[in-house]
């Protein structure tokens, strides 16, 4: 098992577009092993989410999930873990929801980010297979930021208010987060 570096803003290949896993790609070891890789990183940096680019690979593959009791997001329920490969939002809420967000590629700091509260998503699986699912609240904030990711995309740029960008261990002294 694996764990890489994860890839921190201001390192110019975290802004690039990523490209589509091909066809040819499923099923192979190279494949396998960057969703191996992924999922052991994610775990490891107590991520919720993870993009391949945050981990030096530029490819449209995504992961995401956590257990009970979070560290960084203790008042979220836990989300199943999952693999997202070529996604792509179908439809979206017009209604937008306002939560703290994070990312591992922006070390100890946080900020109020609107997302759309639930989203359509399809995807390809390990194997190929698309699937297409409704998701909604924390688990659809994750994937709206993760496929910004892959289009080089960063939590701030999404910010309408920079005023309540913040320290982590602040805002938590302040109360605002948990
Ligand atoms: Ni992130």
């Amino acid at each position: 098992m694996t764990i890489k570096n994860i890839v921190l803003a201001g390192t110019p290949q975290l802004r690039h577009i990523t490209k589509p896993v091909p066809q040819d790609m499923f099923g192979t070891k190279e494949l396998n092993n960057m969703v191996e890789t992924m999922f052991a990183t994610m775990k490891a940096n107590k991520g919720v989410g993870l993009a391949a680019s945050q981990i030096g690979l530029e490819y449209r593959v995504l992961t995401f999930g956590f257990d009970m009791n979070h560290p960084r997001y203790p008042d979220q329920e836990p989300v199943p873990f999952t693999l997202m490969i070529n996604p792509q939002i179908l439809t979206k809420s017009p209604d937008m929801v306002y939560l703290y967000e994070g990312c591992l590629s922006l070390p100890e700091i946080r900020g109020l980010v609107p997302r759309h509260e639930w989203i359509t998503v399809k995807a390809q699986d390990e194997k190929g297979y698309w699937f297409e699912t409704r998701y909604e609240g924390f688990t659809a904030r994750i994937i709206q930021h993760e496929i910004d990711h892959l289009d080089g995309k960063l939590y701030p740029e999404r910010m309408d208010n920079m005023r309540t960008l913040g320290i982590t261990a602040a805002l938590r002294e302040a109360g605002v987060i948990r």
